[in-house]
């Protein structure tokens, strides 16, 4: 059993032995049989030549026979049978006269007969015949000794040849087949695909290997072919997206066109808007200017009259509200205009303060204004923008404070700056408000019943940073009012 618990395949090593034994064993016994006959034949034929050569022998044995020279006869016979493998010799006569000699008795032999003859004047006359028997058991012996030294030399001879081949395959082949199978089944787990199952593997470890690899391979294909359908499906879902991305794409610039043609189309009627607005506000002015006249005609005609005087300070008072709208209209636009550049001069802020407060004052109907104003705070700039922007905190201190309270107002000179702040006693700016009333047509839901438009804070703001100063805005809670402070840079001396 190996270590994942499996049943260890025949090893190869062992069937590359017995296979080799069979074969060589095979071959041997061929070879062995084809030098065994070759051998067996040899020493045969070589018996029968040694028989083949007593011919030398006849003619004195035949004179022998012929003198009837019984001794000479005998040993002639003693000689033969003691030639090797001889065993016996025997002469037979015609009158059945025999002479034999033998030796041994074997159980394999050859024999041969030669005959006997003189030659007399009268002719050839037969003597009679030599047997002569050659003993061919040495033979068998030498060939089956042979036979055992060449069996018992090639078994030894094939056994070490089959150990060192099986020695030699296991080092060089069947001892690193396990790891590359684990490495194959390692490769397997990594792509997450269960190894192949147990007891497939019928024969030893190249096959357990060679099925290993066969499943591996099947499991390869199957991930490329689920690699390749997904790849599909991925291109597919691309181009769809393609798709989609140039329809949207298509649709957004329609939008974007189509929201580009609309702005066009905003900005063209706002521009209408403004040129009708600027044109109904330079308008206005002359009506206006008409009825303030008339008002002061009947002011001085009228004088003495209690109820005509209400009547003039409401006419009055509703003149001021139209020609605040009107004013504060058309400065903005003088603002956004390029073709009015800063109408910049040295002026004494303290001065322009106090014009603008009599003005104000005056459009307030006469409510006191406190004003503390230090001489000489020289500023440079376009004292007209100032002054508007002077004149729109006020107003707003004015207009959002009760009617009775004090609106101060205060002018000095600070390292550095001109400080000019307006203070009043009204209902205060919440914190969360105190930067967006800055803001175009910003007006806080606190004061929504008072008149507006919402474009004087930003009008001031957008003077004082044009005159590279600040506006600060402070508002301390529990009804203690609002300050407005502007800070301007002071003019060289
Ligand atoms: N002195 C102030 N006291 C209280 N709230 C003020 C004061 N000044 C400005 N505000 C608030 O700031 C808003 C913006 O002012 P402004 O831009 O001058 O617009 P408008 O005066 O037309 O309302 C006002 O609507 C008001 O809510
Ligand atoms: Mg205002």
């Amino acid at each position: 059993m190996n270590p994942l618990g499996r049943q260890d395949a025949r090893p190869l090593g062992r069937r590359i032995i017995l296979y080799t034994i069979v074969f060589s064993s095979v071959i041997t016994l061929i070879i062995s049989v084809l030098q065994l006959t070759n051998e067996f034949t040899d020493r045969h034929s070589a018996v029968k030549r040694q028989l083949d050569n007593l011919e030398i022998l006849l003619p004195s044995i035949s004179e022998s026979v012929w003198t009837f020279n019984e001794p000479q006869i005998s040993l002639a016979l003693q000689a033969l049978t003691s030639m090797p493998h001889f065993q016996e010799a025997r002469i037979v006569t015609p009158e059945g006269r025999t002479w034999l000699q033998r030796n041994a008795n074997s159980s394999h032999s050859i024999s041969r007969s030669f005959p006997l003859e003189r030659e007399t004047t009268t002719g050839r006359v037969i003597l009679g015949t030599l047997e002569v028997v050659a003993s061919i058991d040495a033979i068998y012996v030498a060939v089956l000794t042979l036979t055992a030294e060449i069996l018992f030399g090639n078994a030894v001879k094939t056994f070490l040849v089959a150990g060192f081949m099986g020695w030699l395959l296991h080092v060089l082949v069947t001892s690193r087949l396990p790891p590359l199978k684990r490495e194959v089944e390692a490769v397997l787990e990594d792509l997450g695909q269960p190894p192949a199952p147990d007891g497939v593997s019928s024969g030893d470890e190249l096959d357990s290997l060679k099925d290993s690899v066969s499943h591996m391979a099947v499991r390869l294909k199957d991930a490329i072919g689920s690699m390749k359908m997904a790849e599909a499906g991925l291109q597919t879902a691309n181009e769809e997206l393609d798709a989609r991305v140039r329809e949207k794409t298509a649709e957004l610039e329609e939008s974007k066109k189509k929201a580009e043609d609309a702005a066009e189309a905003v900005l063209r009627s706002m521009g209408e808007q403004r040129n009708f607005l600027s044109m109904v506000s330079h308008e206005f002015r002359g009506p206006l200017s008409t009825i303030a006249g008339a008002a002061q005609l009947i002011a001085i005609y009228g004088r003495g009259n209690g109820e005509l005087d209400e009547e003039l300070a409401k006419i009055n008072r509703a003149m001021a509200r139209m020609s605040n709208l009107i004013n504060e209209y058309l400065n903005e636009e003088r603002l956004d205009s390029s073709a009015s550049p800063l109408d910049a001069a040295r002026f004494d802020l303290g001065a322009l303060v106090e014009e603008s407060c009599a003005a104000d004052q005056f459009s307030a109907g006469s409510r006191p204004l406190d004003i503390r104003v230090e001489k000489d705070v020289f500023v440079v700039g376009d004292s007209n923008l100032i002054g508007i922007a002077i004149s729109n905190v006020i107003d707003n201190a004015l207009k959002f404070s009760p009617p009775d309270s004090p609106v101060t107002v205060t002018v000095g000179r600070r390292p550095g700056h001109a400080e000019l702040t307006i203070r009043d006693r009204g209902p205060g700016i919440p914190a969360g408000e105190r930067d967006k009333i800055f803001e175009k047509y910003y007006r806080s839901i606190k004061t929504d019943r008072v008149c507006g438009v919402g474009l004087g804070l930003y009008l001031v703001k957008r003077i004082v940073d044009m005159h590279g100063g600040t506006v600060a805005v402070e508002s301390p809670p529990a009804d203690h009012g609002t300050a407005f402070t502007l800070r301007l840079p002071l003019a060289a001396d």
